[in-house]
């Protein structure tokens, strides 16, 4: 195992009266042509994930990188041994999205240990346990918690009916998004008498899933008339349950999303889902250019967001086409 000298990296601030407090201790990234970069995958059941491990596979000789992916399988043990295994075989660089914000870290910590730089994209760990410019350099991801806000927002500007009854399918249960998307939402929500939840339960972010959680949750409430889904997989699973169910989603059945997957853009355009808000997986290009920008010895912000976009019948068409 390549082990190498953090010290490289380690800024220090003064605080206070003069103190000297160790602000941040990161391993360091040497200046070269070709890196080997670890990018491992929680899982690749969805159109998100694999358009994502693309775009890293996409960027590889751009960037320099010789890029070994893993799939985890939609295992947090099997991400962690995947982290480890690449620690073994001595990347230089590790890109990171974890599958769940607790079981990660123990693994964040070890790359670190082991002099490796680790990017955190598209989904981050518990913060009161690992922190960016501390333990890992950077996350790299949207605001979820604005993503669940925004779906709110629309729904309530859009819903007709006299009471929004709603269903919400969250992503997996521990994961930053599912986390951040229901917080956002639910935030929203509160307050307008307008609106009730009348249940929150997990598909997994995964279509089946969500199709089978869909079909339960109508048997105890016939009377729904909003669904709301942590991301759009979710949502095709819903609406295919609804359809089976005789009800028609886009007429009597508001049906709200995340990411701007082709499926959901189709969905919209023929008039079954309102709306969707973007969560893009295209962090390859993003990925090469922070960790350029390390190398080059900048301190990276914590958070390197991403702005997203939204999808409604008014511009789906217009996006299909470079949607995945
Ligand atoms: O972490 C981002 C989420 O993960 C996407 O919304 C979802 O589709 C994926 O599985």
């Amino acid at each position: 195992m390549k082990r190498r000298s953090l010290l490289g990296a380690t800024a220090f601030a003064v605080l206070g009266l003069g103190s000297l407090v160790q602000a941040q201790d990161l391993p360091p990234l040497e200046q070269k042509d070709s890196y080997t970069v670890g990018f491992a995958q929680s899982e690749s059941n969805n159109p998100w994930r694999i358009a994502e491990t693309k775009s890293f596979q996409d960027t590889a000789a751009s960037c320099g990188w010789n890029l070994i992916v893993t799939d985890a399988g939609g295992s947090a043990a099997k991400q962690v041994a995947d982290v480890d295994s690449m620690i073994a075989q001595g990347i230089d660089v590790l890109f990171l999205p974890p599958r769940e914000e607790s079981p990660l870290i123990p693994a964040v910590m070890r790359a670190k240990a082991a002099g490796i730089p680790v990017f955190l994209v598209d989904r981050s760990v518990d913060p009161n346990v690992a922190q960016a410019g501390r333990d890992y350099v950077a996350f790299l991801g949207s605001d979820f918690v604005d993503q669940g806000r925004r779906a709110a927002e629309y729904m309530m500007e859009n819903f007709e009916g006299e009471q929004g009854l709603i269903i919400q399918l969250e992503g997996t249960t521990g994961s930053s998004p599912a986390n951040d998307r229901k917080r956002g939402f639910d935030e929203a929500v509160a307050g307008n008498d307008k609106f009730q939840i009348l249940e929150s339960r997990t598909g997994d972010f995964a279509r089946d899933e969500g199709r089978r959680v869909m079909e339960t949750l109508l048997q105890a409430h016939p009377d729904v008339n909003i669904v709301y889904a942590h991301n759009d997989e979710m949502a095709i699973g819903a609406i295919q349950a609804l359809e089976a169910a005789g009800r028609t989603p886009g007429q009597d059945v508001m049906v709200v999303s995340i990411d701007g997957t082709r499926d959901a853009l189709q969905a919209i355009i023929d008039g079954k889902m309102a709306v969707t808000v973007e969560s893009s997986p295209f962090f390859g290009p993003l990925s090469c250019e922070t960790m350029k920008r390390y190398a080059a010895g900048e301190t990276i912000e914590p958070w390197v967001k991403v702005e997203d976009r939204i999808f409604t019948a008014e511009n789906a068409a217009e996006h299909i086409d470079e949607a995945y």
